[in-house]
């Protein structure tokens, strides 16, 4: 099964579109011919965004103002999922702090998980059904090469992650012979406009221009592997190192040094 075609009645969401990996998720959805539910706080960018991809692709593009960390202003969105044919949910708005969490506001902190986590769920479930129903479906979940190891000093992020990685490879298996996608993707370090993104936050304290990897190629990458229901999807070398040794050092001994790392950082 491939993904559902656009049509004039259906929908792809992306969260988190009004900037970074979810503005070109949204651009290359668009490219691709869906029309589009734009998700994010910044109201003014979505608008703006939804008139540009209009104008160049001739799609649809609606706009909900939504903070998807407040469970209040996420139900409507979730029931709208429901009740609507959403043909490809991205799941990508997300959020990281650095620093010992017990520094940081327990406020905030518990924001990052409904946003990162509670949130990803809460959409995924919604959409799932109409997805299981129709025998079609793609659901997209940014997690992060952070979800794959412990990182002190980033902890409710990185813990917040594996959730979502876990979220999506599990979903992916219970969906087999149902004709609904799951595709993880975990990064490493994407080159956006945000610099306080964990991952680009530590590359560009390190990295060489060239390993970059950039949103609009990420979020190609991305829909290729959702289109061919590819479990996880790691763009460019450097993350896909991060990868490999967040999955299989030792964590004993990667916590320590991501630990180090990120305070580091967090100072
Ligand atoms: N860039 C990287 O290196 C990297 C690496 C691994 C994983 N990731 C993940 O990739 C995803 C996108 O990140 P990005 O790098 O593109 O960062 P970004 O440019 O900062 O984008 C984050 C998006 O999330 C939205 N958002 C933040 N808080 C929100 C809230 N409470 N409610 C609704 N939307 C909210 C933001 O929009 P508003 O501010 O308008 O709400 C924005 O559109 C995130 O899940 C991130 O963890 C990024």
């Amino acid at each position: 099964m491939s993904l559902p075609a656009p049509t004039s009645d259906n929908r792809a969401v992306v969260t988190g579109a009004s900037s970074g990996i979810g503005t070109a998720l949204a651009a290359e959805l668009a490219a691709r011919g869906y029309s589009l539910i734009l998700v994010a706080r910044r109201g003014e960018l979505l608008a703006d965004l939804a008139r540009r991809l209009t104008e160049r692709h001739g799609i649809t593009a609606e706009v909900r103002a939504v903070d998807l960390s407040d469970r209040d202003q996420r139900r409507p969105l979730a029931q709208e999922l429901a009740d609507r044919d959403i043909a490809i949910l991205c799941n990508n708005a997300g959020v990281a702090t650095f620093g010992a969490v017990a520094d940081l506001d327990p406020d905030f902190e518990r924001a990052v998980m409904e946003l990162n986590a509670v949130a990803v769920h809460d959409l995924s479930l919604a959409a799932l059904p109409g997805m299981i129903a129709r025998g079609a479906g793609g659901i997209l979940v940014t997690g992060s090469a952070a979800g794959n190891m412990p990182i002190p000093n980033n902890t409710t992020y990185a813990a917040s992650k594996a959730f979502a990685n876990s979220f999506a490879e599990s979903l992916r298996g219970e969906l087999r012979g149902k004709g609904v996608h799951v595709t993880l993707l975990a990064p490493g370090p994407v080159r956006t406009d945000n610099p306080e993104q964990t991952e680009a936050f530590v590359a560009d304290n390190k990295v060489p221009e060239f390993i970059w990897v950039s949103a609009e190629h990420t979020a190609k990458l991305s829909l290729d592997a959702l289109a061919r229901n590819k479990m996880r999807v790691v763009p460019g070398l450097l993350g896909k190192g991060m990868s490999v040794a967040g999955q299989y050092a030792p964590r004993a001994l990667s916590a320590p040094i991501a630990g180090a790392l990120y305070r580091r950082l967090g100072n």
